[in-house]
Order: C-alpha cells, then sequence, then structure tokens
C-alpha cells in the first residue's frame, strides 16, 4: 500500500495537465483502478486482516482523491496566471505633446475683455443659458407682442403638456443677466456678462449659438458721456491701438433710451482689416441709456438709479482682432484651424503684459 501510495501521490504531483492527472485518477481510483483491485482482495482476507486492511485501503483512496483535487485546481490557476499573462492589454494613452492644447479664441477674446472691464472697475456675472421668457424679453421691455421677439430666430423650449406658462426660451442675448444682476445685487452695480447665446441663424457671420458680453452700470449719476468713454477705453485697450475713432450712431432697442449703435472706424484695403484707418465704419455693438422700465424690473428705483448698458459680440471681436474670416469655423472643432487660430494655454491675458502676447 505504501508502494502504491508512493507511486500515484508521485505521479500526480508530475502531472502537466487536466488530461493526465484523469488518466491517473482511472488508474488509481477508478473503477477499475489499482486500488478497486485492492479493495477486491478483501473478500478474500480473514476478517481480522480486512479489519485492518479496510480503513487503510479507504485512507488511500481518500489521499489520492484530494491529491488530485488539491492538484486540479493548482493546474487552473496556473492556466489562469498565464492567461492574464499573454492576454494582457495596454488601455492607458500615451502622454499629450504638451504644445498639442491650445486656448480658442472667443475664449482668449473673453479672458482679454474680462482683463480690459476688472481694470474699469467690472465684476463679472452669470446667467442661465435656458432663461425665462420674462427675463429675456418682458423684463427688457420687449412685451409679448413686441416685433423684436420675432426678429430674434428664438428657440423654444418644449413645454409639458398642460403647462400654459410661457415656455422657456434659450437666451437670445446676454441682456437678460442685466436684470438678475439688478436683482441679486441691487445699485449700484457693474458688472459685464460674457456667455453663450441662441439664435435660429446660420451663414458666414452667424451661428446658433455665438458669445455676447453685457456691460451694465448703474449709479445715482451716470450719463451717457460715461459710456463713450468706458467704450472708447475697452477698444483702444482690446484691439492695442491708440488712435481708435468711434462713431455714435442713433437707434433703437426696446431696453435703452437714448439707444446708439457703435460703429469703430477701419479700412478693407486688399481684403484686409486695419481697425483705426481708413473711410469705412464697421458696427462693433449696441448700447444707451438703460429704460427705466428696466431698471423698475431688477428691482430698482428708476426715480433715483440710472446708467448705461452695451452688448457686444465676442465672437465678432476675435474674428476682427485676429483676421479669422468665417464664424463658423470656430464652433467646427477642427484641430487644424484650432492650432492656427489656437492661444498658448499659459498666457493669461492681462494689462500690463501684453494682451494678445
Ligand atoms: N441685446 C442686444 C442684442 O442682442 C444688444 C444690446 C443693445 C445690448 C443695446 C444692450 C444695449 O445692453 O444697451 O442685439
Amino acid at each position: 500500500m505504501d508502494d502504491l501510495k508512493a507511486k500515484y501521490l508521485g505521479q500526480i504531483a508530475d502531472a502537466g495537465d487536466e488530461d493526465a492527472l484523469e488518466a491517473i485518477r482511472l488508474a488509481a481510483v477508478g473503477k477499475k483502478g489499482e486500488v478497486a483491485l485492492k479493495m477486491r482482495e478483501l473478500g478474500k482476507m480473514t476478517p481480522e486482516e480486512r479489519q485492518v486492511a479496510g480503513p487503510a485501503l479507504n485512507a488511500l483512496k481518500d489521499e489520492i482523491n484530494s491529491a488530485l483535487s488539491a492538484k486540479k485546481s493548482a493546474l487552473a490557476d496556473a492556466a489562469l496566471d498565464e492567461r492574464l499573462r499573454t492576454e494582457w492589454l495596454d488601455v492607458t494613452l500615451p502622454a499629450r505633446d504638451r504644445r498639442q492644447g491650445s486656448i480658442h479664441p472667443v475664449s482668449q477674446a473673453s479672458e482679454e475683455l474680462t482683463a480690459i472691464f476688472a481694470e474699469l472697475g467690472f465684476s463679472v456675472a452669470e446667467g442661465p443659458r435656458i432663461e425665462t421668457d420674462w427675463h429675456n424679453f418682458d423684463a427688457l421691455n420687449i412685451p409679448s407682442h413686441h416685433p423684436a421677439r420675432a426678429e430674434m430666430d428664438t428657440f423654444y423650449m418644449h413645454r409639458t403638456e398642460g403647462d400654459n406658462r410661457p415656455p422657456h426660451v434659450l437666451r437670445t442675448h446676454t441682456s437678460p443677466v442685466q436684470i438678475r444682476s439688478m436683482e441679486l445685487q441691487g445699485a449700484p452695480i457693474r458688472v459685464i456678462c460674457p456667455g453663450g447665446v441662441y439664435r435660429a441663424d446660420y451663414d458666414q457671420t452667424h451661428t446658433p449659438m455665438f458669445h455676447q458680453v453685457e456691460g451694465l452700470a448703474i449709479d445715482k449719476d451716470i450719463s451717457m458721456a460715461n459710456l463713450k468713454w468706458v467704450l472708447e477705453e475697452f477698444v483702444k485697450a482690446f484691439f492695442e491701438v491708440d488712435g481708435v475713432e468711434l462713431r455714435f450712431r442713433a437707434s433703437h432697442f426696446p431696453f435703452t433710451e437714448p439707444s446708439a449703435e457703435v460703429d469703430i472706424r477701419c479700412s478693407w484695403e486688399g481684403g484686409q482689416l486695419k481697425i483705426g484707418e481708413g473711410d469705412d465704419w464697421l458696427e462693433i455693438l449696441g448700447s444707451g441709456m438703460v429704460h427705466p422700465k428696466v431698471i423698475a424690473a431688477g428691482g430698482i428705483d428708476p426715480e433715483v438709479y440710472q446708467g448705461f448698458a452695451f452688448g457686444i459680440g465676442i465672437d465678432r471681436l476675435a474674428m476682427l482682432k485676429y483676421g479669422i474670416p468665417d464664424l463658423r469655423a470656430f464652433f467646427d472643432s477642427d484641430l487644424r484651424w484650432l492650432r492656427h487660430y489656437g492661444f498658448a494655454a499659459l498666457d493669461m491675458p492681462n494689462l500690463h503684459g501684453g494682451l494678445s502676447r
């Protein structure tokens, strides 16, 4: 029995795979295996011999069986380890080249104008892009049937059935942030509100999403002269030319009275746009003295306070400053375009360091 034990435990230890193990099992403890044959011999033994040999044979059988199953799981573990080693997959991405990312011209222009207005004492305010009909229109003195609503090509949000309130809109301008800022801060106030706005429009100079910056200054003694000075300072600093000339043209907006559109002197010689020289004028913004109804809608007393407001197209400023001809390309996410027109990520614009260097 000791020979049998040594033989099979040795074979089990040496078995290289499950098939070999199964062959050993059949030969040792299978129905016709060596241990079974020995069991058969028990019948020929005396009862005394049988009492010793029987339990010993059973113990041998158990021992071989447990050696078999231990070896079996060791083989399975080894097989799994081998699979894990060979079926290895690298899911990490290689590190990016440090200079691959760039700042989008709209972000760059926003940072630049924020730096300029910060020096002039304006802080930045934000509002939601999905806006209530009231903030986007009514509070800005554009009531329901005002023609200005139709001109804006507004995107309306879905309304749930049975809801009779006017639907929310994708804000068509940053002017509603005037109202939200007045509601939040009261007077006096000096904020700019840069951000995305939406209108159903698409051609070389219009995209359904674009960017504006709203300006609002409310205090007890603010006049049109302050507006003019602020805008001139801004344009000089933004375009980085001293001799800019602005032209204020009488205009009409529901939320300002009086209202003015502002043009900047420029030349288009040889298809190249130059700011501050030449005989052409280019419209860059709308502005005016905030209408008393708008001040009241913001929760401020128009008998005590007055102020100016303006709205500028940021994308348009970026196109002009950086000579980018087509607005649609701004939002195509074409990496070649972004590399060409983008800015280095770590050069934060500020007035003393130079805005766009
Ligand atoms: N909200 C106007 C627009 O999107 C721009 C504008 C004009 C804003 C005059 C103003 C303003 O604050 O005073 O066309």
